[in-house]
């Protein structure tokens, strides 16, 4: 079987986080594809959400990883994407409902609002934590 890919993107305000989380993902065998930015000058967040998106929707990657200030900006714009369910998480708690509930197919942080503790319990339970299908299946069905 192949390796997982997963693809990982930020604005200015995640890059210091961004550049944190990659060799995390890279030690535990992930294969990942960094969409940028790739340094603290300032950018817009639409294009990097929507170029991850992008590697969703094309199957380019399995899943992806999202940081901007908030998380916010940059999970709208992937959001607008039907093939991504991408959710903004807090805390572990909140990553791994993402996935057993939503089938959350990226994880959006906030760098600003967040330490580099939390945002690795995010990303530790969204890579571990299996979609529970049953009725979620049938709810997530529903979002289209
Ligand atoms: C950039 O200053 C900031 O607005 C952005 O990182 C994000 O928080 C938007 O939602």
């Amino acid at each position: 079987m192949p390796d997982k890919t997963i693809a990982i993107a930020c604005d200015h305000g995640g890059f210091e986080l961004k550049e944190h989380l990659k060799p995390l993902l890279e030690n535990k065998g992930l294969v990942v594809l960094d969409l940028g930015t790739n340094s603290t000058d300032s950018v817009d967040y639409p294009e990097f959400g929507k170029l991850l998106a992008e590697t969703i929707a094309d199957k380019r990657a399995d899943l992806g990883i999202l940081i901007c200030g908030s998380g916010i900006g940059i999970s709208i714009a992937a959001n607008r994407n039907p093939a991504v369910r991408a959710a903004v998480c807090h805390s572990g708690l909140s990553a791994r409902l993402a996935r057993q509930h939503n089938d959350a197919n990226v994880l959006a942080l906030g760098a600003r609002l967040i330490g580099v503790e939390t945002a690795i319990d995010c990303v530790e339970e969204f890579l571990e934590t299996a979609f529970e299908e049953g009725r979620h299946q049938r709810r997530v069905d529903q979002l289209g």
